[in-house]
């Protein structure tokens, strides 16, 4: 039987996801339809059951839902619960399992696609919202020798720093301390790339041979990989991460893991970076 599974956002026209579980599907064999879903910005929980009810099996869940998403799950993993962010949904017959891929992803791109193993790299995050927040747990869990959050009001980075109090690596910094660090995996996960703002980041915090990864895509260049660029280190953009994210929400419905190279592939061919 044809499995049902959507993508919802707000909006959510631009979601490249209807494709990449397509392309997945079509290698692993699986007969399943993978639709976008727009519901009103008051109506996420209306429209979750809506699904539920003609029989969906799963969802994902992109801006600006996956904190409701969150608070609407019955059952979630323990990245979810660090997180307090769900991109990936399950229907049971229990209830609602929710997941959050997305600091996986972050971490398969770097580590597979841009070939840096995280263990013992002095790694910075600058942003403090939720994507900041959705990438900490695993990039922790990834080993680096130092993971340090730098945000432009302190408070939300001393926040995320608080919740892995045991994690001796990690530290929150304000952006104005920056020039006194360096490091060699630089991950911008601020909505600074959306509006095209200034860099956020000094250049010398990018040590020889630095990686600097911008977690937003199909904004080619933007100023903050333009900078790392001019100071020498190597640039991505999050299309790869995309791709990873989705294949980890594959996983956890189907129990295949898809290969994600030839949809990066088709993908970049659209968007160059
Ligand atoms: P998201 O869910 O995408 O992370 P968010 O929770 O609104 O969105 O967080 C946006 C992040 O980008 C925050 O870290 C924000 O910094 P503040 O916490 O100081 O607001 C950061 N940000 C957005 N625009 C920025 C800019 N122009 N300069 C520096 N930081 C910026």
């Amino acid at each position: 039987m044809t499995q049902r599974f959507a993508i919802l956002g707000h909006p959510v026209a631009h979601s490249k996801s209807p494709q990449i579980h397509a392309a997945f599907a079509r290698a692993a064999g699986i007969d399943l339809t993978y639709e976008r879903v727009e519901p009103p910005l008051d109506g996420f929980a209306v429209t979750v059951a809506r699904l539920r009810a003609e029989g969906f099996r799963g969802a994902n869940v992109t801006l600006p839902f996956k904190v409701d998403a969150f608070r609407l799950c019955t059952q979630r993993t323990r990245r979810a619960e660090q997180a307090e962010s769900v991109n990936t949904l399950e229907f049971t017959a229990q209830g609602i399992e929710g997941d959050t891929t997305d600091g996986i992803g972050l971490v398969r791109d770097v580590e597979g696609r841009c070939g840096r193993k995280i263990a013992g790299l002095r790694v910075l995050l600058v942003g403090a919202g939720g994507a900041a927040r959705g990438v900490a747990g695993p990039l922790l869990d990834a080993a680096p020798a130092r993971l340090a959050i730098a945000n432009r009001t302190l408070a939300r980075a001393l926040d995320i720093v608080q919740l892995y109090s045991e994690a001796s690596q990690l530290s929150a910094l304000t952006l104005g301390e920056l020039p006194q660090h360096q490091f060699d995996l630089v991950i911008n996960a601020t909505s600074a790339s959306l509006s095209d703002a200034l860099p956020l980041v000094p250049p010398s915090v990018f040590a020889s041979g630095a990686l600097a990864y911008d977690m937003v895509y199909g904004k080619g260049q933007t100023p903050f990989l333009q900078l790392a660029a001019s100071a020498g280190a190597q640039t991505s953009d999050g299309l790869g991460m995309l791709v990873e994210q989705a294949a980890e929400a594959f996983h956890h419905w189907h129990g295949v893991r898809p290969e994600t190279a030839p949809v990066f592939r088709l993908l970049r061919s659209e968007s160059p970076a």
